[in-house]
């Protein structure tokens, strides 16, 4: 008895499998995710996290630009979620009765709707993924179309519909066939896109407002005109912000940058608060009302877990402390100031090609150098595998700087930041200085930066 009431003790029992838990999760589950992060020097058995900081098994602490791939905006371990989830455990609320209306899903759903006025309906999911599958079912529905048209680079998730308008090949590798009528074209193409819209059988136009993979930034009228071309031709624009919406640009949404109003939008990872696994689709009523167009259709479309009230509260939480700690202005200040910083390096280090974003999601692109000894090494690593050099500065950023971070996407030279938007002015100056020293010592041949290059490719190469 005494054993099983300490397995419930989590704090207890994620203490006591801290040495072999690289070993025990390798054996059931991603063991070349765990001979990755062995590789690259990950593998330092984080223990604690609270806001933008994660604190390893020796206490020491990280800055984390990874924000869980976009989850973290108002940081890990926030106390008002977390208060706002105990209230709820603490309580005996009705959950997931399914014949009921669910009272803290309509809660969220006016407070989202009132961020976005022009929309009507909040459709819930549980992950980015399952949003973006709901969109592509409204979007053929509403239309009576098939085609949903998405962007070259695009990254809409990885479930089945997802995965058919995912616009890079490393995802899709193996997983043929896909849903038809999905049809690539390039980001930033408008004539690409009038040329398919054309044709009269499109449902939807996906887009993500700034690509994560990559962080691609539209061209000057991209977007408007994108909405314009899609309302002409009767077809429906989708703006996924599962990974730019609420504020991680800097304004709510990320089309507000441009002030383009689409017909639906699709919101996840920061929603959760970090804590609960949550989506949402909003949209116009016109499309919600032709998917639920009878009684007959009330469960047409339904999700068991999607509007529990866990995931509720941490979403209903959320939108609090972002407006209480005035979370999307204070990320574009300090995406401006990051933004700054890093351009005034472009100049100063040949091997900085751009700096690319909005808010807190930026990219340093690096590119093949001109001067004869740094091209000659980084032709050597990106030989063997394209975009290595990246990590020539992510291994550092986190070996010797405690900083987080990940290339952009496959392939990629560029290096990504994803900051929590709660970041302070001493994590600004952690991060510019790190970047910077790390940048510094890759000029340098022969030096740390390069000999850590030629062990990656001799890693690569033993793959
Ligand atoms: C823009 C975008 N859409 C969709 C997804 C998929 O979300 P999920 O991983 O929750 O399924 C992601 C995830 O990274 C994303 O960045």
């Amino acid at each position: 008895m005494a054993g099983r009431a300490h397995s419930l003790d989590m704090t207890a029992l994620f203490a006591r499998r801290e040495r072999d838990c690289y070993e025990l999760y390798g054996r059931h589950g991603n063991e070349q995710l765990v001979r990755m992060l062995k590789t690259v020097g990950y593998d330092v058995g984080f223990c604690r996290s609270e806001g933008q900081y994660l604190f390893d098994r020796n206490g020491t602490r990280y800055l984390d630009l990874l924000s869980g791939f976009g989850v973290f905006a108002i940081g890990q371990n926030h106390p008002a979620v977390r208060a706002a989830l105990r209230s709820v455990l603490d309580s005996d609320l009705p959950n997931l009765i399914q014949m009921d209306a669910p009272r803290l899903a309509a809660i969220l759903a006016d407070r989202l709707l009132k961020e976005v006025p022009y929309l009507d309906k909040a459709f819930f999911a549980n992950s980015g993924g399952e949003a973006v599958e709901a969109a592509m079912k409204f979007g053929r529905a509403s239309t009576g179309r098939p085609g949903i048209v998405y962007c070259d680079h695009a990254f809409h998730g990885v479930s089945y519909g997802a995965l058919s308008i995912n616009g890079g090949e490393s995802f899709r590798s193996g997983f043929a066939p896909f849903l038809p009528d999905c049809i690539r074209i390039p980001f930033n193409d408008l004539s690409a896109l009038e040329n398919e819209l054309i044709v009269g059988n499109v449902a939807a136009f996906i887009v993500e407002p700034i690509q994560g993979k990559g962080v691609n930034i539209p061209a000057v009228g991209y977007p408007q005109g994108a909405a314009e071309l899609c309302r002409r031709y009767g077809a429906l624009f989708i703006a996924d912000e599962i990974q730019t919406g609420l504020g991680r640009t800097g304004r709510f949404l990320a089309v507000e940058h441009w002030n383009v109003e689409p017909d639906i939008v699709l919101i996840a990872k920061a929603l959760s608060g970090g804590y609960v696994p949550v989506s949402a689709v909003l949209l116009r009523k016109r499309i919600f009302d032709k998917v639920y167009d009878s009684m007959d259709r009330a469960m047409v479309a339904v999700s068991t877990f999607a509007e529990n009230n866990l995931a509720m509260a941490a979403g209903i939480a959320t939108l609090e402390v972002l407006a209480s700690e005035r979370l999307v202005e204070r990320a574009a200040k300090t995406g401006d100031r990051l933004m700054h910083a890093f351009s005034e390096m472009i100049p100063r280090y040949e091997l900085v090609h751009e700096v690319r974003g909005k808010g807190m999601m930026i990219a340093i692109d690096f590119a093949r150098p001109r001067s004869f000894k740094l091209r000659t090494e980084w032709d050597l690593i990106e030989a063997v595998r394209e975009g290595l050099f990246g990590q020539v500065i992510t291994i550092p950023l986190f070996a010797d700087h405690k900083i987080l971070c990940q290339v952009a996407g496959t392939n990629s030279h560029a290096v990504k930041f994803l900051p929590p938007l709660i970041i302070s002015d001493a994590d600004c100056e952690w991060i510019i200085n790190s970047v910077e020293a790390v940048i510094a010592a890759s000029h340098h041949v022969p030096g740390a930066a390069w000999s850590l290059g030629k062990t990656l490719v001799s890693n690569s190469l033993r793959i």
